[in-house]
């Protein structure tokens, strides 16, 4: 078997090739020069040295690289559907979650790792769980603290506190409602919407977000809520260093009641424009829970006691993303919400 038996195998198939109309001839040389002469090309080669089967092997396969090359050409000009599996597919446009829906997936999976099970409770609330049960006396002040949307009832002077609707200010109704409901030791959070009658601006909103966190125990303390209010902030923002400070504050609802600062997560506290140069930012709600809140929830104030506290979503968000302007949360503009 010598090379140029091979060189004058290809000649003669290209020959073929060529003079070959229709595609159904031109495969059959192909399968013909495949399966028959190119065949007895690779068995003679046993009968050669390893030095000369090496040479010849070589420029065999190459026919054969060449045939099938061939055949395939023909395959492809034949079949008009034939897709090309390498290109780039066409892009799937994928949606994404809202960023709020985005940061209150992540506070729930942190809370739910130190035990917090969610609850929820309605928008449309009433008197008695946002304000009376929650230990707001009558025309206590406090109640004109929160901007209320209340519902346009009929009669609505002569109804009674259970009666009388409005968009809840706080997810702090859901406090009483679950307490009413389950037995102590409880340890929940409570995420949802709540409405203010403010005007708009950059900060304020008409409506946002907020989660709510209670814990009720034999002997909770401060020392827990720090604990646990540390431990979110330090999951959240991904970082070991954050710490809170307690200021004294007034709720109706908490005694003692305090505002959480946390380490500033932009600066590490060194002071910068997101904390006003304080390397504090302010940022949750919170104190203990009031024996009178315990007692409209039915649970023994002697016995039991615990911390309650209420945080913005959308505030830990704007800082967590860097985002200026709440309004935006809720202007439906697809080029910023599609940037999460
Ligand atoms: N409900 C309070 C608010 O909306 C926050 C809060 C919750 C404070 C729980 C103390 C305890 O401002």
């Amino acid at each position: 078997m010598k090379e140029e038996k091979i060189d004058l195998l290809k000649q003669r198939f290209l020959k073929e090739i060529e003079e070959a109309d229709t595609p159904k001839k031109k495969r059959e040389i192909s399968k013909k020069y495949l399966e028959k002469e190119l065949s007895l090309v690779f068995q003679s080669l046993k009968t050669l040295s390893s030095k000369r089967k090496s040479k010849v092997g070589k420029k065999a396969n190459e026919l054969k690289q060449l045939i099938l090359e061939n055949t395939e050409k023909e395959e492809v000009k034949e079949n008009k559907q034939w897709t090309d599996v390498t290109l780039p597919g066409d892009k799937i446009k994928a949606g994404n979650l809202h960023p709020l829906t985005e940061i209150q997936k992540k506070c729930v999976d942190i809370f739910a790792g130190m035990g917090f099970a969610v609850a929820e409770g309605p928008e449309l609330e009433n008197e008695w769980y946002n304000f009376d049960a929650l230990n707001f006396k009558e025309d206590h002040p406090a109640r004109e603290m929160q901007d209320t949307l209340f519902i346009k009832q009929k009669n609505r002077e002569s109804l009674s506190s259970e009666e009388k609707l409005l968009m809840r200010t706080h997810t702090s109704p859901v406090q009483i409602r679950y307490m009413l409901e389950n037995k102590p030791p409880l340890r929940i959070i409570v995420p949802g919407r709540v409405f203010r009658n403010e005007a708009t601006d950059s900060s304020h909103e008409i409506n946002f977000y907020q989660i709510e966190g209670l814990m009720i125990g034999e002997d909770i303390s401060v020392a827990n809520f720090k604990a646990v209010m540390e431990t979110f902030f330090r999951r959240f923002f991904k970082k070991d260093d954050i710490g809170i400070r307690l200021r004294p504050s007034f709720f109706p609802f908490t005694e003692p009641s305090f505002e959480v600062d946390m380490t500033c997560s932009s600066c590490n506290g060194k002071g910068c424009s997101l904390c006003k140069k304080t390397g504090w930012i302010e940022i949750v709600g919170a104190g203990m829970v009031h024996p009178n809140v315990l007692k409209s929830g039915g649970i023994d104030s002697n016995k039991f006691k615990g911390f309650a506290f209420g945080m913005g979503l959308d505030r830990i968000a704007m800082i967590r993303y860097k985002i200026d302007d709440i309004r935006l949360f809720y202007s439906g503009d697809v080029r910023f919400l599609s940037q999460f």
